[in-house]
């Protein structure tokens, strides 16, 4: 049975002061025996404090929503992974569709970046998706499948630290999830792609929906067998909803 993870993306959103109230109500309402795996991914400045209130008892992880592809030196507004690894962050997301469209990151960036927050030993939120243009024309497998090329060049031991996160793009922000039945499709083909190369590591390997994600489809979604639970952005803004996102995959 793989262990259920559910990451909370806020992107550009939550002051301090928001974020602190927000993790605050989630843990009251959240019991130590809460197996799932619960990743919250604020802005960059809010990394530390947050980290600070976190409780790793009660399963609650700290994710950041992006790391620079260079090591270290001379380039201004980037965050490294060696400086997230100093604040306690134990998971980056990768290769966000926002990141890859917003701001040019292409796939040989964001192999850069999986390698610099691996050598650091944070797991990577790894995303892939495709746009509605290519799903309408049936190219959605050939697209992750393409985008999956990054994490084949790692060993084993780096792929055990990835965390796939489908999100198609068509999905994100829009209110129109993927259905059960299309998600686990493309989770399932994930899985196959990845056993190419180890079976154990794709049985094992995570893969988190994320796309239009909420209290009301949660349940479906990670009901499916190749679905380990989800990537949420908007809902995961709102605690009573992201509770009951959370209590979904519990
Ligand atoms: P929404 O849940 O707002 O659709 O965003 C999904 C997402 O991009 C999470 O990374």
């Amino acid at each position: 049975m793989r262990q259920k993870i559910v990451a909370a993306n806020w992107k550009l959103n939550k002051t301090l002061s928001e974020g602190i109230e927000l993790v605050k109500f989630l843990q009251l309402k959240v019991n130590e025996y809460d197996k799932v795996i619960k990743i919250i991914c604020p802005t960059f400045p809010l990394l530390y404090p947050i980290g600070q209130v976190l409780n790793k008892e009660k399963n609650f992880y700290l994710g950041a929503q992006n790391c620079s592809a260079f090591e270290k030196g001379a380039y201004t507004g980037e965050v490294s992974a060696s400086i997230l690894k100093s604040v306690h962050c134990d998971y980056v997301i990768i290769g966000h569709s926002e990141r890859r469209s917003i701001f040019n990151e292409s796939e040989e960036i964001l192999k850069r970046k999986l390698e610099r927050a691996l050598n650091e030993n944070i797991k990577a939120i790894y995303c892939v998706g495709e746009e509605l243009e290519q799903r309408k024309n049936r190219l959605q497998f050939d697209v992750v499948e393409k985008q999956l090329e990054n994490i084949f060049s790692l060993n084993n031991e780096q792929l055990s630290q990835i965390i796939i996160a489908y999100e198609p793009i068509w999905a994100i922000g829009t209110g129109v999830n993927a259905s059960p039945k299309e998600a686990q499709e493309m989770h399932r083909f994930i899985r196959e792609i990845i056993a190419k190369k180890d079976t154990n590591i794709a049985n094992a390997i995570p893969v988190l929906y994320g796309g239009s994600c909420n209290a009301g489809n949660a349940s479906q979604l990670f009901s499916q067998k190749d679905i380990d639970g989800g990537l949420i952005g908007s809902a995961s803004l709102k605690g009573e909803e992201f509770i009951q996102i959370i209590y979904a995959a519990s």
